[in-house]
């Protein structure tokens, strides 16, 4: 297997008194999706927005490329190439496509935006990623459907160079087809080399699309897999009691927080 592109070594976070991650070690690997699951206020979320430089940790190393790397901010996970797209996603309902694949990294020449260059571009990386459901660049993001709208902002997430992508639920809220266009996109991704984690909490997602499994349990890592070596229920198991088999936290029931 490729080395990892992220690693994560012994991440603690508490916020206040409570103590939300627990040593928690994570690889993301290019070329692959890595699911993230756990139950409701396991930590998923929360371990996303440190990687992704939202939240300080409180200790632990990360590394990228196999170096050590310090994550102060979105500017320098951005910089790294690491995109999110977050649970609660952040579009701009009055802004079209372009304006919102843009916003804040607009791009210029003498002091203009260049409108064209940007329309070009957000329109080639949506035909990168084979989305053909947007008719218009030029449409407003308020006239979408959900499942448009999180394909948008997973294309504003690769638009970037990106080489780690983090998704946070992109189907939560979608219907079937929607959901099927997002899953393809999430594959598509990693064929293009970039490494993808993907939260959810619909097992079928996973086993469709993901290469391995990390699953939080009460702020702990309790396993990371591959997901061919791991049945539906082992996974449930894993994520509602911390251990399944020989897999898991050894005595989950000290794990409390
Ligand atoms: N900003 C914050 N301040 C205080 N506590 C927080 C904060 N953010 C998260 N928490 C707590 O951290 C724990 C983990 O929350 P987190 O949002 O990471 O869970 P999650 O695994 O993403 O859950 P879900 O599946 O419901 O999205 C919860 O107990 C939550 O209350
Ligand atoms: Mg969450």
């Amino acid at each position: 297997m490729s080395e990892p592109i992220l690693e994560l070594r012994g991440i603690n976070k508490s916020f206040g008194p409570v103590h939300v991650l627990h040593d928690i070690d994570f690889d993301v690997h290019p070329g692959q999706v890595t699911a993230l699951v756990g139950d409701n206020g396991a930590g998923k979320s929360t371990l996303v927005k440190c990687i992704a430089g939202i939240h300080p940790t409180d200790s632990g190393q990360v590394l990228f490329n196999g170096e050590e790397v310090h994550i102060h901010g979105p500017r320098d996970a951005a910089h790294l190439g690491i995109e999110v797209v977050y649970q609660d996603l952040a579009l701009c309902d009055n802004l079209d496509i372009v304006q919102n694949m843009f916003l804040g990294r607009e791009r210029g020449k003498f002091g203009m935006l260049d409108e064209a260059d940007m329309e070009q571009a957000a329109r080639k990386t949506l035909t990168s990623l084979s989305v053909r459901t947007v008719k218009s660049v030029r449409t407003q993001v308020a006239s979408l459907s959900g499942g448009q709208r999180q394909t948008v902002a997973i294309a504003k997430a690769v638009l970037w160079n990106s080489k780690v992508v983090l998704l946070d639920e992109p189907t939560a809220a979608l219907g079937v087809a929607q959901t099927r266009q997002v899953l393809d996109l999430v594959r598509r991704l990693a064929e293009q080399g970039l490494g993808v984690v993907l939260i959810s909490h619909n097992m079928n997602d996973v086993f469709e699309v993901a290469d391995r499994i990390a699953c939080l349990y009460l702020g702990r890592m309790a396993a990371e897999v591959n997901t061919k070596d791991v049945t539906h229920g082992q996974v449930v198991e894993l994520i509602t009691a911390g251990r399944s088999g020989d897999l898991g936290i050894a005595r989950p029931e000290t794990a409390t927080i």
